[in-house]
């Protein structure tokens, strides 16, 4: 084994430099990208569909052949060093793949005698992650009788099987309910405390607003914005607010300099304004108007406008 082909402690979980794919098509899915993870980070992918998230996790798990560029995983590289990167790396793919009529506590321990864990610890492992993903009391049914939910999270504990330092997921969340979505983000997180990085790729993005602490967002092959979400967040100019009314809103609303005030209905006044005003000026504007404001909340998902914002700003 050469030097560098243990993990280095130091390394960042991923870094992927100038990434390039071309697939057989011609299809130009990466155009290189750029990216750092750090150990121990919850990260987001986001971009709109056909972006490129999916051909990038496919390479990073060597599932995918890169056209050019450098992928290590905790120092490690992908191409030399490909069964040890493999080792590193658990991935959790979209789409349901196993076998629907197995035991999950087979599933788990089949996937383990593929990594050559011995049957002895698999079985261990098994139990172990069949009890975090909450599972255990479901461990010798056949899978196929497990709710959406529940084979969600057996794919989670497959993936832990290896005990892999950095967990990627594929849209782990998409198309369930919001009730499972999070209790999913409750294993994630706790898999993520003890240790494990974490990156996942969701289009929802409030999920990735409230589990991430880094984010970069891609864009037809090309990474757009990266770094970490409070200060992107942050960057976002203008905030939205919905203001709740006593008595009814009169048609005409007073004009506030820098801001845009609108009627939803005969309650609500929708406000954006200048992250930086002072929110005082709206309300003495709006006081003098003999407007009362009753209660107020933030507008929509801030994350979803900066989203929406960037990946729209070619005009396309
Ligand atoms: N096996 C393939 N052969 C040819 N083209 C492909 C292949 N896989 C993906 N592509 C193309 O590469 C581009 C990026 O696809 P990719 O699946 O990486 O996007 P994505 O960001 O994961 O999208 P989604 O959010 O829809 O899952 C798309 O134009 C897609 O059509
Ligand atoms: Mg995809």
């Amino acid at each position: 084994m050469s030097p560098d082909a243990t993990p280095h402690a130091l390394a960042p979980a991923l870094s992927v430099r100038d990434l390039r794919k071309t697939y057989d098509n011609g299809v130009q899915a990466l155009k290189g990208v750029s990216l750092d993870v750090r150990p121990g980070d919850f990260f987001a992918l986001l971009g709109p569909n056909g972006a490129g998230k999916s051909t990038l996790i496919g390479i990073v798990s060597s599932l995918v052949n890169k056209s050019a560029g450098d992928v290590e995983i905790f120092g490690v590289d992908i191409n030399r060093q490909r069964g040890e990167a493999m080792r590193l790396v658990g991935l959790v793919p979209q789409e349901i793949n196993f076998n629907l009529f197995e035991k999950p506590f087979d599933i788990l321990c089949n996937y383990a005698g593929f990594y050559g864990i011995p049957r002895e610890e698999a079985a261990a492992r098994a139990e172990e992650e069949l009890r975090r993903a909450h599972l255990w009391e479901k461990a010798q049914v056949m899978s196929r009788t497990l709710s959406g939910g529940m084979k969600r999270r057996l794919m989670i504990a497959r993936a832990m099987m290896t005990r892999p330092r950095l967990l990627i997921l594929d849209e782990p969340t998409a198309g369930v309910d919001i009730e499972i979505r999070r209790g999913m983000w409750k294993t994630l997180r706790e898999i993520n405390g003890a240790g494990t990085t974490i990156i996942l790729t969701t289009h929802y993005l409030e999920e990735a607003e409230s589990l991430c602490r880094h984010l970069a967002i891609i864009d037809k092959g090309t990474i757009i914005q990266q770094g970490s979400m409070k200060k992107l967040l942050s960057q976002l100019d203008v905030e939205g607010f919905l203001f709740d009314i006593d008595g009814d809103v009169p048609h005409a609303l007073p004009d506030i300099t820098g801001t845009k005030l609108e009627r939803v209905d005969d309650h609500t006044i929708d406000l954006e304004m200048p992250r930086a005003m002072d929110l005082n000026r709206v309300f003495d504007a709006l006081n003098a108007a003999g407007i009362r404001v009753r209660s107020m909340r933030t507008k929509s998902n801030r994350l979803e406008e900066l989203f929406v914002r960037m990946t729209s700003r070619e005009g396309q």
